[in-house]
């Protein structure tokens, strides 16, 4: 169902890659909505992926940029003015990659040149695409930004690696850069902390399917799909929320509030049925 929220706004999409991404989800649901968007990624997921679908279905240009290239996110910025005809009201950063990860690289043996990667796809490249679009003003005034992050900023979780400094960095840029660009434009800066989620970055994470199992067992709501997530971004971006910014906006169907669930102790005891518990958790003496 329509609700016409971004209707005549204009918006760049970072990280559609396939049609499991979150990205695209935004894409179809920001331009049902009534925007018009361009969309990006790096050359290569440009030619690899299925872009050119969505962007056919949304009726969208694509201009490949590098989000960690300074000189590709000008001629981006620059580019996806030209082709919408006007400023830009909303962007979606959706962009995240860990080699140490890929190369299963533990955090106690990891490679600085991979993290610095890390740091650069996933966080810095954040702070880029800012700097970019302020320095062109590229952004209308009250415009909206958001990134994707995860819980594990905050807390630890096994198996997240170098992404979790990432993430903490990512959300710190929105906060600072929040403060700058709300006070001189009142542009909008948020992140969007995500449930797991199957897609292809998601699947990078070891054990994803137990983290994904885990978190939807502790979250009451259970967790939130790419689709939901895709409502939430449409709000964000829309004008409903014009006084929202400098926040890590939770959308995990209560997870981050939890410590323990009755799904979760339930599944938990099953582990110690074999060990002379039943499935409630209470010891058979015998
Ligand atoms: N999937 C999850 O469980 C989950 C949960 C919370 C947050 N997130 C975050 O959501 C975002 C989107 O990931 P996704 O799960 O949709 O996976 P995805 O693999 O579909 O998207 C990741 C995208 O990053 C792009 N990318 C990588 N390097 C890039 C670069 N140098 N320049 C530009 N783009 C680059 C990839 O091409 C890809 O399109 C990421 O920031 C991810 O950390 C994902």
């Amino acid at each position: 169902m329509s609700f016409n929220l971004l209707k005549g706004k204009r918006g760049i999409i970072f990280g559609a890659l396939n049609d499991a991404s979150i990205a695209w989800k935004v894409a179809e649901r920001a331009v049902e909505e009534g925007a018009q968007i361009v969309l990006t990624n790096t050359a290569v997921a440009c030619r690899m992926g299925t872009i050119d679908e969505l962007a056919k279905k949304t009726n969208a240009t694509v201009i490949p940029a590098d989000a960690t290239s300074v000189e590709d996110l000008t001629n981006l910025f620059e580019k996806a003015q030209e082709a919408m005809g006007g400023k830009i009201d909303f962007v979606l950063h959706s962009c995240a990659m860990s080699v140490n990860m890929r190369k299963k690289r533990t955090y106690d043996d990891l490679d600085y040149s991979f993290l610095n990667k890390t740091l650069d796809i996933s966080a810095i490249s954040f702070h880029k695409m800012l700097q970019v679009a302020k320095k062109l003003d590229a952004l209308s005034e009250g415009a909206s930004v958001l990134a994707l992050t995860y819980v594990a900023s905050h807390r630890t979780f096994f198996g997240y690696n170098d992404m979790a400094d990432a993430k903490s960095l990512l959300e710190s840029i929105a906060r600072s850069f929040g403060y700058i660009y709300g006070r001189e434009k009142h542009v909008r800066i948020n992140t969007i902390s995500q449930s797991p989620t199957f897609t292809t970055a998601g699947s990078g994470i070891k054990g994803f399917d137990g983290l994904y199992d885990f978190s939807d067992r502790m979250s009451p709501l259970g967790n939130a799909s790419a689709d939901e997530c895709a409502d939430y971004c449409v709000v964000m971006f829309s004008d409903l929320t014009r006084k929202v910014t400098m926040q890590t906006l939770f959308h995990d169907g209560g997870f981050s509030s939890m410590g323990m669930s009755l799904r979760g102790m339930t599944q938990y005891n099953k582990s110690f049925i074999d060990d002379n518990r039943d499935e409630n958790g209470k010891i058979i003496y015998g």
